[in-house]
């Protein structure tokens, strides 16, 4: 039950939402590692290229949004409330997680085991006051996801993955510098997902 309510979550979480906000994984440690994992997936089967996540845009999702024209602008000002109220941190990658098609790391918190979801429900209060509802995504799991396997080959593909969820490989840490807010269409050309607000956090 607890499965499959976490599943709903995940897939609701991720799906039909136009917009998400995060925080962005520039760390080149980081990036190497998931470069790894990558690879040693693509040995196993070719059809993973077109489901990962490209490694500019690696990112731990805060919360997940719809926008359109008219809130756009109150979500970027929203953006720039909330991230005057959020906490820095040094974020801990590690323990791979396999759910609904999704791959992804565990994200942890160095400083307090509570910060990331504290500043979740902050960001989400934040943008309540705006009258923008963020997602209804529940139990909050803090995740970078490595890559998304929904579609047509997500069978295929996700028992290939299996092995990594015993993987003990430490995957790195980054510093929460910045909150962004992100359009989930990345254009075709482009390698990160169009940014239209970015608050700096004081640190
Ligand atoms: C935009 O979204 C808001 C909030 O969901 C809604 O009230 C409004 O009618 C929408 N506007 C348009 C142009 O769709």
């Amino acid at each position: 039950m607890r499965l499959i309510l976490l599943t709903l979550a995940f897939v609701g979480a991720a799906s039909g939402y136009s917009h998400f906000i995060s925080y962005h994984i520039d760390s080149p440690d980081v990036q190497n590692r998931v470069a790894t994992i990558q690879d040693d997936l693509l040995e196993k089967d070719a059809l993973f290229e077109k489901y990962f996540e490209k490694l500019t845009s690696l990112h731990v999702s805060v919360d997940y949004l719809d926008l359109n024209e008219t809130t756009i602008e109150a979500a970027k000002t929203a953006l720039i409330e909330a991230g005057k109220k959020l906490s820095s941190s040094s974020v801990t990658l590690r323990g791979f997680g396999s759910l609904a098609g999704y791959l992804y790391v565990n994200a942890f918190s160095d400083d307090n085991p509570l910060l990331l979801i504290k500043n979740k429900e902050s960001v989400k209060a934040t943008f309540q006051t705006f009258g923008i509802q963020t997602s209804w995504w529940w139990p909050y799991v803090p995740h970078m996801t490595v890559a998304n396997v929904n579609g047509p080959d997500q069978l295929q593909l996700e028992y290939k993955w299996f092995n990594l969820l015993f993987d003990p490989r430490k995957m790195g840490s980054f510093e929460i510098k910045s909150i962004r807010l992100c359009a989930w269409n990345i254009p075709e050309g482009d390698e990160d997902y169009p940014i239209l607000a970015e608050a700096f956090l004081s640190l």
